[in-house]
């Protein structure tokens, strides 16, 4: 199969030296596009910046902004059988981009911010036959909130993780999640180490595509 994956969280600038960002470190997305590729598929990597190696027989292309990552998927799913938005999109961003440094003795109110467009959602007319497969990691009301995501976004399987969890958040080499299926499946994957995850959830994609 031709699996696409993105991974890792955006930046959106502030000015030349600062950005907006989050605590994705990339691990579970990188995890995944190597399990791919070891289990014999031909995976396209979509990466945030992150410092991570690429894994080996993984076609890697970076990108900074929500935007440029829009942009990247568009470009590839039509390539694809199954895309997986691991990566942690950033929501908003600066709605003015300064050009040079703001200095501190500027004075600065506040910093305006506007929405950045869905990934998910802008695609879906793409769709086709493909499976879409969204991560959601939450701190409150998990599998309520995971359910909304895969109705509303229109998924085939959601990656439900609980951000609370210390040994299963962004930074940790370790997650526990639950899988949930459009077709009504409910799998829990318990603590273990991520690319364990990421291969339990490429059997996962394969069953699904198998029984489809
Ligand atoms: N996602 C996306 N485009 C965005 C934000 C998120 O495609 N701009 C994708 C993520 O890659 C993930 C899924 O949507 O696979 C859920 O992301 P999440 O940040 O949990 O959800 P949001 O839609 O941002 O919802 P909320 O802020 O209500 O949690």
């Amino acid at each position: 199969m031709k699996i696409l994956v993105t991974a890792g969280p955006t930046r959106e600038p502030i000015d030349p030296i600062r950005f907006l960002s989050n605590r994705s470190t990339g691990k579970m997305g990188f995890a995944v596009a190597d399990q791919a590729a070891r289990r014999g598929h031909e995976v396209k990597l979509v990466a945030g910046p992150v410092s991570l190696a690429t894994p080996e027989g993984v076609d890697r292309r970076n990108v900074e902004t929500a935007g440029e990552m829009l942009r990247a998927v568009e470009e590839s799913v039509p390539w694809c059988d199954v895309l997986i938005m691991t990566a942690a999109v950033s929501d908003w961003r600066p709605a003015v981009v300064q050009t040079n440094k703001i200095k501190k003795r500027e004075p600065v109110s506040g910093i305006s911010l506007e929405r950045t467009k869905d990934i998910l959602q802008e695609i879906a007319p793409l769709k086709g036959h493909r499976m879409y497969v969204g991560f959601a990691a939450e701190t409150d009301h998990l599998e309520q909130e995971a359910r909304r995501k895969l109705r509303d976004k229109g998924l085939d399987l959601i990656v439900a993780n609980d951000a609370t969890q210390a040994d299963a958040a962004f930074e940790a080499d370790t997650n526990c999640v639950t899988l949930f299926s459009a077709n009504g499946d409910v799998e829990n994957v318990p603590l273990m180490p991520k690319k364990d995850v990421a291969s339990r959830l490429i059997k996962k994609v394969e069953q699904l595509l198998c029984s489809a």
